[in-house]
C-alpha cells in the first residue's frame, strides 16, 4: 500500500556494493539513489526542522513519519509501524472518523502530550456508533507517542505553536453495498500548527445559523466522523464570506438551543456561572471542554451542564469557545437575527483565566496535578 521505511531500506540492501557498482555503469542516478536510501537514519534528528517557526499558520505542513496499523474483519489490529509521511493508496469507497490532539514542547526542550487517552476512548465510543472496530486505548496512545517522538523536530519551540496530531480510522477495503468494510486502516500524522483562527488569539466573530443544522438527535453529531464536517462547510464558507470567524449551530428540532460551532464548544459566562450546551449526541464532547470545566470548579465558578437557550447569548457577560486546535478562544461578538451583541475580553476576562490555566498545564509552566500531561523526552 505505501511504500514504508523497512520496504525502502530493502531495495536499498538487496544489493552488494558490487552489484551497485556494476549497476552504475548502466545507470547511476538510481544506483546513487539506493546508496543514498542506505545512509538515511530511521529518524532525523536535527533539534529543528528547517521552518520559519515565527509565521505558523494552520495551513499543512506534514511532519516527517506517520504511523499505520491495519486491521482485517476480525477486529484485531496487527501490529503497526512508522513510514515516510506520503501518499497512501485508498479505495474510493473509504470513509474516515478522526481525532486530533497536540505535542507541546516546554521551555526546558521537554515534549508534552494532554491527555491522549481521552482521544483514544472518544474514537473507540465513536467507532462503536459507526460500526468500526477500533484500537484499544493502550494501542493509540502508543501510536500517538511513537508519532510525536518520531516527529519531534517539528514540536514548534516553546510559546510558538505545538504540533497537531492527527489519529485517524477509516474503512479501506472496498466495499459497494451498505456495510461494514471489509478491512480498516488505523494512520497517525503529524503537523507543526500556530492558531487555528486568522484572527490569531484576538476576539472571534460568530454567526448564528438559522438555515443550516450540524446535526439531529438519533444521528452521529456526537461522533468525531468526518460526516459531521461536510454539512457545516456550507454555513462556514458563507459566513467567512461574510466577514465572520466561525458559525454557531442551533438544536435541530427548534432551533432554539445552542449547540457547538464548526470545530469547537461553546461556553456562555454570566457573572460566576459558566454554562455550556449539555452533550446528548448531538455535539462533540471536546476533551477541552471536560478539562476547562475541571478547571473553572477548581477556580470555584458554577459549572452548568444544561440546554442553554440561544437568547442567553443576548444578556451573557462572556462567551468563549473550546478545542484542541482552537485552544479557548474569546468571542467578542455574535449576530444573531441581525442583531450584533459584544463581549467582554482582554486579560481579566474568565476566558482569559481559564485559557492561562489550561495553557500553563498543557506546557508544562504549571505542576499536572490531575495526570493529564504525559512528557515523552
Ligand atoms: C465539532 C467539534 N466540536 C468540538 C471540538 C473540540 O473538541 P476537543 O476539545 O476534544 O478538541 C472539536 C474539535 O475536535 C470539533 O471538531
Amino acid at each position: 500500500m505505501i511504500k514504508t521505511i523497512s520496504t525502502l531500506r530493502k531495495s536499498a540492501n538487496m544489493f552488494s556494493d558490487e552489484q551497485l557498482q556494476t549497476f552504475s555503469k548502466y545507470n547511476a542516478q538510481a544506483a546513487s539513489a539506493l546508496r543514498e536510501e542506505r545512509k538515511k537514519p530511521l529518524y532525523q534528528d536535527a533539534e529543528y526542522a528547517d521552518l520559519d517557526w515565527d509565521n505558523l499558520g494552520f495551513g499543512l505542513t506534514p511532519a516527517d513519519y506517520m504511523y499505520v496499523m491495519k486491521c482485517s474483519k476480525d477486529g484485531e489490529f496487527t501490529e503497526g509501524e512508522l513510514s515516510p509521511y506520503g501518499n497512501i493508496q485508498l479505495s474510493p469507497s473509504a470513509g474516515a472518523i478522526y481525532e486530533g490532539t497536540k505535542a507541546y514542547r516546554n521551555e526546558n526542550g521537554k515534549l508534552l502530550l494532554f491527555r491522549p487517552d481521552q482521544n483514544a476512548m472518544r474514537m473507540k465510543i465513536g467507532a462503536e456508533r459507526m460500526l468500526m472496530p477500533s484500537p484499544s486505548v493502550d494501542q493509540f496512545v502508543l501510536a500517538v507517542k511513537q508519532t510525536a517522538f518520531a516527529n519531534k523536530r517539528w514540536v514548534p519551540p516553546s510559546g510558538k505553536g505545538s504540533l497537531y496530531i492527527r489519529p485517524l480510522l477509516m474503512g479501506s477495503g472496498p466495499i459497494l453495498g451498505l456495510g461494514p468494510a471489509p478491512e480498516y486502516t488505523f494512520i497517525v500524522y503529524a503537523s507543526p500548527v500556530g492558531n487555528y483562527f486568522k484572527e490569531g488569539t484576538a476576539a472571534l466573530n460568530l454567526y448564528v445559523e438559522e438555515e443550516y443544522v450540524r446535526a439531529a438527535p438519533g444521528g452521529a453529531g456526537g461522533v468525531k466522523s468526518i460526516t459531521n464536517y461536510a454539512p457545516v462547510l456550507k454555513a462556514l464558507s458563507r459566513a467567512k464570506s461574510r466577514g465572520f470567524s466561525d458559525v454557531l449551530y442551533l438544536d435541530s428540532v427548534k432551533k432554539k438551543y445552542l449547540e457547538e460551532a464548526s470545530s469547537c464548544n461553546v461556553f456562555v459566562v454570566k457573572g460566576r456561572t459558566i454554562s455550556t450546551p449539555a452533550t446528548n449526541g448531538t455535539i462533540l464532547e471536546g476533551v477541552t471542554r471536560k478539562s476547562v470545566m475541571e478547571i473553572a470548579s477548581d477556580l470555584g465558578y458554577k459549572v452548568v451542564e444544561k440546554a442553554v437557550p440561544v437568547d442567553e447569548l443576548m444578556d451573557a457577560d462572556e462567551v468563549f469557545c473550546t478545542g484542541t486546535a482552537v485552544g479557548v478562544a474569546p468571542v467578542g461578538t455574535i449576530t444573531y437575527q441581525d442583531k450584533r451583541t459584544e463581549y467582554e475580553t482582554g486579560d481579566e476576562s474568565v476566558c482569559q483565566k481559564l485559557r492561562s490555566a489550561l495553557v500553563s498545564i498543557q506546557t508544562g509552566v504549571t505542576e499536572d496535578t490531575k495526570g493529564w500531561v504525559t512528557c515523552l523526552n
